[in-house]
């Protein structure tokens, strides 16, 4: 998180039903169109990731609905599972671990369902636990190519601000995201954006609860937007997370990111060819510009590694989860991030190498180091 996030958030509530904090509101509101690149409509939640994945669900689904879950990791699956509790029948076209949703498989099973008994298709555009991106424009028109009406949802929680999204000239029928990772901001909000066709499922969906519910949100009263007291300090924050942003200019903050994935892959690439670890994701344009998993080989633990990054040296790697639990290691290099810290990171994480004698070609960092330097040449 940028400093100037957390100073934004250190000030006195304001009055919640009138004044600036309407502005506040509106202003996050702009801002979420604009990432989310939408004129559909956005709904605000003061709640996590998970509280926008039941937000979606129970919006536009009935009980008894059946939806496709397009597994590449962790995430979709845990949506699916969501989706399950809720009633929901959800059938997964099971996914590898290593490798994107295949738009082919998803064509393949949608032109089977001539009875167009799927309503939704689940997709997360960056899984966080592999470290996949999906082709999101790729699945719509594999949809498209079956003829196939269901519904478009995709969870950008991982990928909103780090790498190119657009809503409505993709397709995507409705998008949930998250505050804490691209959008630079404490965790505690998330985020929905309905289009057209999901607004329309709403009507007849029979999911709908209080709190989440749209049609409650869209009243005129501005309390009704947050059903209940707005999260005032979340909001002083993402609001000046969007300023800084749009400051920055978006595609200058995804060729930010992608320029330090890459710092990180290219330094992971280098150590592998010791042979203890390898990139998780096999094929070089399925690894996402938000976060990197590295799987440690022969069975080593990586457990040693992150304890001396963090104990040693006070930087805190992401554990394996999911199917890559104790078998892996994650880089995140989402949000406020900068080379100094990439290249900090990857410092230390090569000094740990060293420190456990880890086997691994030496170099990972002057391979960034180079990547960096040719791509900033001039
Ligand atoms: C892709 C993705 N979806 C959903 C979630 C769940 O979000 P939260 O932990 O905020 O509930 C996460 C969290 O890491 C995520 O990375």
């Amino acid at each position: 998180m940028p400093d100037e996030v957390l100073s934004a958030m250190h000030r006195q509530p304001i009055d919640i039903y009138k004044g600036p904090l309407l502005e506040v509101t509106e202003r996050c509101f702009d801002g979420l169109r604009k990432v989310f690149r939408t004129s559909g409509r956005p709904y605000f939640y003061a709640a996590n990731g998970h509280g926008a994945w039941e937000a979606a669900l129970s919006n536009s689904l009935s009980k008894g609905d059946k939806i496709l879950i397009l597994e590449s990791g962790l995430f979709a699956t845990s949506w699916g599972d969501m989706a399950k509790m809720m009633g929901i029948e959800v059938e997964v076209l099971a996914g590898d671990w290593r490798r994107a949703v295949d738009p082919a498989r998803v064509e393949e099973r949608l032109s089977q369902d001539k009875a167009g008994e799927i309503k939704a298709v689940l997709v997360v555009q960056v899984d966080t636990a592999s470290g996949v991106v999906n082709d999101i424009p790729a699945i719509r028109k594999a949809i498209d190519a079956a003829g196939h009406n269901a519904l478009f949802m995709v969870d950008t929680i991982a990928s909103l601000g780090t790498m190119p999204f657009d809503m409505d000239d993709w397709g995507v029928d409705l998008a949930v995201t998250g505050s804490q990772k691209g959008l630079m901001s404490p965790p505690g909000l998330s985020f929905v954006a309905a289009g057209d066709r999901a607004l329309a499922a709403h009507q007849s969906a029979n999911l709908r609860t209080a709190y989440w519910d749209w049609t409650f949100r869209d009243g005129a009263v501005h309390y009704q937007k947050f059903c209940g007291t707005p999260p005032e300090h979340l909001m002083f924050g993402l609001e000046k997370a969007f300023e800084l942003l749009f400051e920055e200019g978006l595609e200058a903050v995804f060729e930010r990111h992608r320029l330090l994935a890459e710092a990180v892959r290219r330094a992971v690439t280098v150590w592998g060819e010791g042979g203890a670890l390898e990139l998780n994701i096999v094929a070089p344009g399925e690894r996402s510009n938000s976060v990197t998993a590295i799987r440690m080989l022969d069975g080593r633990d990586p457990e040693p590694l992150l304890k001396f990054c963090d104990q040693k040296c006070g930087v805190v790697l992401g554990i394996g989860i999911g199917a890559l639990s104790g078998q892996a290691f994650r880089i995140a290099h989402m949000g406020h991030i900068n080379a100094p810290m990439i290249l900090g990171v990857l410092s230390v994480i090569e000094t740990g190498l060293v420190a456990l004698d880890i086997p691994h070609r030496p170099g990972g960092v002057r391979a960034a180091v180079e990547w960096l330097g040719q791509e900033l040449q001039g």
